[in-house]
């Protein structure tokens, strides 16, 4: 799906995750953080206000959602840190239940046993229905670093310094105050997903968002892989498209229907 305006690409999104929930609230719904989120979450919010009172407190009822990733050693409450993005954008201005919105322990002692934990909470709550995904400057999905295989389970791994640098903005700036591990689902739970929904908006992700689309999926590049998923959809602004080929199609697109 190809977008010109933002509010209506975030809209979109934001319209597809609600219709997941509120058709399918047996399947927990896998989210993203990050600043391509941001209105998507916004509109999410103002869209689930509109609904019905009922439909909202069955909503909130019956919520489930699996974050994709979380910085270790940060506390939840660490402004920085995943758990507070998404307190701040979606559980508290939609009054969830903070049991609901699971993400990973980053502050757990041994943070390759919490990994292993947070996968297997996954798999025993059925595995992702509709995951939603941003795209990292260096090919990433999830915290999932180059080179990941495809089959890459739910792990504790080091970031590498592009990513610190991308993310530096919620340290102030400071790419060493990022945290240098993180805990992420991995490609083998997030190719496992029913659905799968790549956002991509700005033109810094133009260059991988074509090499995502258009190379041989390859370890070196982990979001290519999800040109092996049957359901895949790609939703994108102008700005993130303009390097790709006019002969690429979107993922999903000629679908129509997501
Ligand atoms: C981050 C997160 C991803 C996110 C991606 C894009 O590092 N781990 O889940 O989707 O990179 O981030 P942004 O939207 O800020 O560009």
């Amino acid at each position: 799906m190809r977008f010109d305006d933002p509010d209506a690409l975030a809209d979109w999104v934001a319209s597809l995750l609600l219709q997941e929930r509120l058709r399918r609230p047996e399947r927990p719904l896998g989210l993203a953080t990050g600043r391509t989120m941001e209105p998507v979450y916004a509109a999410l919010v103002r869209q689930v206000k509109e609904l019905p009172p009922q439909e909202q407190r069955e909503l909130r009822r019956r919520w489930c959602s699996f974050n994709l990733d979380a910085y270790v050693g940060l506390d939840r409450a660490d402004p920085g840190s995943f758990a507070a993005e998404m307190a701040n954008r979606l559980t508290a201005p939609l009054g969830l239940d903070p049991e609901r919105v699971h993400l990973p322990d980053g502050r757990a002692a041994d943070p390759h046993a919490a990994a292993e934990c947070y996968g297997a909470q996954l798999a025993a709550a059925g595995g992702i229905g509709l995951q939603l995904l941003g795209l990292g400057l260096n090919g990433h999905v999830g915290f999932n670093e180059p080179p990941c295989a495809a089959d890459a389970p739910c792990r504790c791994l080091e970031l590498s310094p592009v990513t610190r640098h991308q993310n530096a903005g919620a340290f102030g700036g400071d790419p060493d105050a990022v945290p240098k591990r993180a805990i992420t689902l991995g490609l083998r739970e997030i190719l496992a997903a029913e659905r799968l929904l790549l956002v991509v908006t700005g033109a810094a992700k133009a260059e991988v968002l074509a090499r995502t689309l258009q190379e041989p999926p390859t370890a070196s590049l982990p979001a290519s892989w999800i040109q092996h998923h049957p359901r895949a959809l790609v939703v994108a602004d102008q700005e993130a498209m303009r390097a790709l080929s006019a002969a690429t199609p979107l993922m999903g697109a000629e679908a129509g229907n997501p």
